[in-house]
């Protein structure tokens, strides 16, 4: 069991379900047991959660409690709830359906392939610049033996600079480079979270997190996000948090991947408050924070609410400048940076040196790198949305304000389905289970704007064929889950 959803807090997650289309002819009950099909379905209902007594439903709902009692039935028949006598109803989902959410997550080498598997630009221009300057400085670094644990100094004091501007004063020691976010987060797991430690996530959240932490064996809760642009559901997120204590949150408040949503100041200050009343650790993935489109200002980073060291910050240069450095951090206090440099050490002991000083020169041109990068994301995610708009209007998306992803809303549960045929006419998406866990979100599909706007309109035409095939012929057959990205 993962914590209990009250009944006002299930009111609001099932909305308008009376109104819901296609239930002219069906009655109260179904209509609600259908409506909590598919918040489950949509994974904004977290399976193994306890739901409301049947009277507080009826109570929060003004409906009748008969109306509850069957609809908890049919929940029960279908296999979407469990109940014991005295002890209460939990989600689930039938025959204990569960898709892998981990598994290979890395870029595809095919290029005859449109991967949209992958949510990340290729180089910048100024790229090759900035490696050629970092030739010329690596002398100064050739008389040492070249082990920085916590990163070359230049490096940190860039970054540490980085997040000063952004209104949360930093100093070098309170950073340390990493080889990647990634790399990031999965050294904060080993500092933070013993094996098997509890751990709540958004849901949709990013797939290779959600590798880190079964690498962990981490016991995890999720917390659902609206499709819509609200996102977070404020007292559902504090209340999780209240509710199962967990060792370690983690979450992706700017321009959430895959959602793109952007958690208000607000609710920062909240559940950076929760976390320190329940002893949670915080750990920020701000890997889209520079990518803010169409002007959108930034609330302050989520650290600046921390009075206690219970947030650690993650970030990288994958992002606004190339995966392909392999260039991240983490911001934490100063005797965190020295625990973790201490657990480096039995894994992989330093980052490159030279790729450090890559990160120094294009760091020190951000500005205008960035600059340029935002608008290439705004025309590109513009063109896929025009193209989404033209082939398949029937599909629901929230405008992001930021960040390289859309999380369209599919006019059925075909995601993984559309996936596989996708391939079929070249071209990689990530279905929606993979950002989630048991198998559900089947009925959204991620869709990077990180490719050039011929190759994102080529790609929706494809899907677009494919998608009407698919209601054709029927359910493709299971193929082995191939290397995505
Ligand atoms: C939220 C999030 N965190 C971390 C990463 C990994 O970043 P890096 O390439 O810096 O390891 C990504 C990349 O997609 C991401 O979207």
């Amino acid at each position: 069991m993962t914590g209990q959803v009250r009944g006002v807090q299930l009111a609001r997650l099932l909305g308008q379900w009376h109104a819901l289309p296609g239930r002219r002819r069906s009655p109260d009950y179904a209509a609600l047991a259908g409506a909590v099909r598919g918040l489950l379905a949509d994974g904004r209902l977290p399976l193994g959660v306890r739901l409301p007594a049947e009277r507080e439903l009826a109570e929060a709902l003004r409906i009748s409690r008969t109306t509850v009692t069957a609809a908890y039935r049919q929940l029960r028949e279908t296999g979407h709830l469990a109940s014991r006598r005295g002890a209460g109803s939990w989600t689930m989902l039938p025959g204990n359906h569960r898709v892998a959410s981990t598994g290979l997550w890395t870029p595809l080498d095919d290029r005859e392939m449109i991967d949209l598997g992958v949510a990340a630009l290729a180089a910048p221009p100024q790229l090759l610049a900035a490696a050629r300057a970092a030739a010329e400085d690596l002398p100064r670094y050739l008389g040492g033996a070249g082990y920085h644990p916590t990163g070359i100094i230049e490096l940190r004091e860039a970054v540490a600079d980085g997040y000063t501007a952004r209104g949360l004063p930093t100093s070098a020691d309170q950073i340390m480079v990493t080889s990647g976010t990634q790399h990031a987060l999965d050294l904060v797991l080993r500092l933070a979270l013993a094996p098997g430690g509890s751990v709540l996530v958004e849901s949709p959240t990013y797939p290779n997190a959600l590798a880190a932490l079964a690498g962990r064996r981490a016991r995890i809760t999720t917390h659902g996000l609206a499709a819509d642009a609200g996102g977070w559901e404020s007292d559902l997120l504090l209340g999780s948090l209240r509710q199962t204590r967990p060792k370690l949150a983690y979450l992706i408040p700017e321009f959430q991947n895959p959602t793109g949503h952007l958690m208000p100041a607000s609710l920062r200050e909240r559940v950076v408050a929760a976390a320190h009343a329940v002893g949670t650790d915080l750990v920020i993935d701000e890997s889209f924070v520079d990518l803010p489109l169409d002007g959108t200002e930034l609330p302050p980073p989520t650290a600046t609410f921390d009075r206690h060291s219970r947030v650690i910050s993650i970030g990288g240069m994958s992002k606004p400048y190339w995966g392909g450095l392999r260039i991240g951090w983490v911001r934490a206090s100063a005797p965190q940076v020295q625990r973790l440099a201490a657990v480096r050490v039995g894994v992989d002991m330093a980052s490159p040196v030279l790729d450090q000083l890559v990160a120094v020169h294009l760091l020190a041109d951000a500005k205008a790198i960035v600059a340029d990068r935002r608008t290439q994301l705004a025309a590109q995610r513009d063109a896929l949305l025009g193209a989404l708009a033209h082939r398949l209007p029937d599909w629901r998306v929230t405008v992001p304000r930021g960040g390289v992803t859309l999380w369209a809303e599919l006019d059925g549960p075909v995601s993984s389905a559309l996936a596989r045929a996708a391939e079929e006419v070249g071209v990689r998406l990530a279905p929606g289970p993979r950002f989630g866990l048991d198998g559900t979100l089947e009925r959204f599909l991620r869709l990077p704007f990180t490719l050039p706007a011929a190759d994102l309109v080529e790609a929706v035409g494809r899907i677009a064929a494919v998608r009407y095939d698919l209601d054709r012929t029927g359910r493709q057959r299971w193929r082995e889950p191939a290397v995505i990205a």
